[in-house]
């Protein structure tokens, strides 16, 4: 079985520009992940530690799961010289990571803790990732408009799931993989080589509580999920965290939809770190995404936490949302 570690080494040579500073940046992912699944496992635990004194074994304060990941992924992200910034969901401003030699030529827009309203209740949650190449030159400081490239521009994206088993699927561009750690030596194994996602699926994801604030194009397709004449019932499925409910999709064919509401034109989610990261995966697995009218990967990102409405998943839903939602 080949882990994550000779995969990323494996595929080294596929770069044209191979330095191997790609490979450091997926192997600081890697270590930080191990990290934060190490720590969501025990998550129910400490929590009853921490109520007894609120102070952790170690006799730290107890840190929040969604800033301790943020810590550990900028950490290892900052350490190995190879980022020059990182742009995250915990932070209002992008992170200058070796502000002395800006060397790095890689910058990274993270959700680092995806579906925290799930934490408290033992569900699956998760991060996204997200990386480019930088546009400024090397050595000077990283700039805004480093992050603001549009999806298509992404060098490699990813996502970690924390579930009844954790995984860590990304893609540099050829094909997506997924890579399962084995918690009880910390090895990453390749456990979903080539994934592809099932063109028609039978599932549809959505909060459907805003169901009245829907435009109607949005609510002709879920209209039509339910619709029984010329087919079954779709099921509905929602957990909560995207990530989660977006694996579920990618592997048994879905489609999961964030679109704006009344009180939230542009959605929810972000664009830089949830939603191209998760359309370069799509298209990399045969889906597609969309914000309804546009391929995301096409949207010219104007600010760090943009967001933007979208439809994502198996190819002929998506397909079918956009048709609907285009009559109205
Ligand atoms: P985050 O925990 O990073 O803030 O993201 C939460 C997101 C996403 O994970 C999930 O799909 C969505 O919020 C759920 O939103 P609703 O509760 O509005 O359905
Ligand atoms: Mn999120
Ligand atoms: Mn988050």
């Amino acid at each position: 079985m080949q882990t994550l570690g000779e995969f990323i080494i494996e595929k080294q040579k596929d770069f044209s520009e191979a330095s191997g500073e790609l490979s450091k940046l997926l192997s600081s992912i890697k270590l930080a992940t191990k990290i934060v699944n190490r720590e969501v496992s025990k998550a129910g635990i400490t929590n009853i530690l921490g109520a007894v004194n609120q102070m952790n074994v170690q006799g730290e304060q107890q840190q929040k799961l969604d800033v301790f990941a943020n810590d550990h992924f900028i950490k290892a992200l900052t350490a190995r010289g190879v980022v020059c910034g990182i742009a995250s969901e915990e932070n209002d401003d992008f992170i200058i990571c070796n502000p002395t030699e800006n060397s790095g030529k890689y910058v990274v827009a993270i959700d680092p803790l995806d579906g925290s309203s799930n934490i408290d209740v033992n569900v699956s949650i998760g991060t996204i990732f997200s990386i480019y190449k930088r546009k400024s030159q090397l050595g000077t400081p990283v700039v805004l408009d480093d992050f603001l490239q549009k999806g298509t521009d992404q060098i490699a994206a990813g996502y970690v799931l924390y579930g009844s088993s954790s995984m860590l699927v990304y893609t540099t561009g050829n094909g997506v993989n997924g890579f399962t750690i084995d918690p009880s030596i910390g090895t990453v194994y390749l456990s979903h080589p080539d994934m592809k996602i099932p063109s028609q699926g039978y599932i549809y994801s959505v909060n459907e509580g805003h169901y009245n604030s829907f435009s109607e194009g949005i609510k002709k397709y879920i209209d039509y999920c339910k619709d029984t004449t010329d087919k079954k019932p779709y099921s509905a499925r929602y957990i909560g965290s995207l990530v989660a409910d977006f694996h579920r999709n990618l592997i048994k064919g879905g489609i999961y939809m964030y679109p704006s509401t009344k009180s939230a034109p542009n959605g929810k989610l972000r664009l830089l770190y949830e939603c191209n990261p998760l359309a370069f995966i799509i298209e990399q697995a045969g889906g597609k995404a969309t914000n309804g009218k546009r391929r995301i990967l096409e949207i010219e990102p104007k600010e760090l936490h943009q967001r933007t409405p979208i439809l994502i998943g198996s190819k002929q839903m998506v397909e079918k949302a956009e048709a609907l939602i285009s009559t109205t």
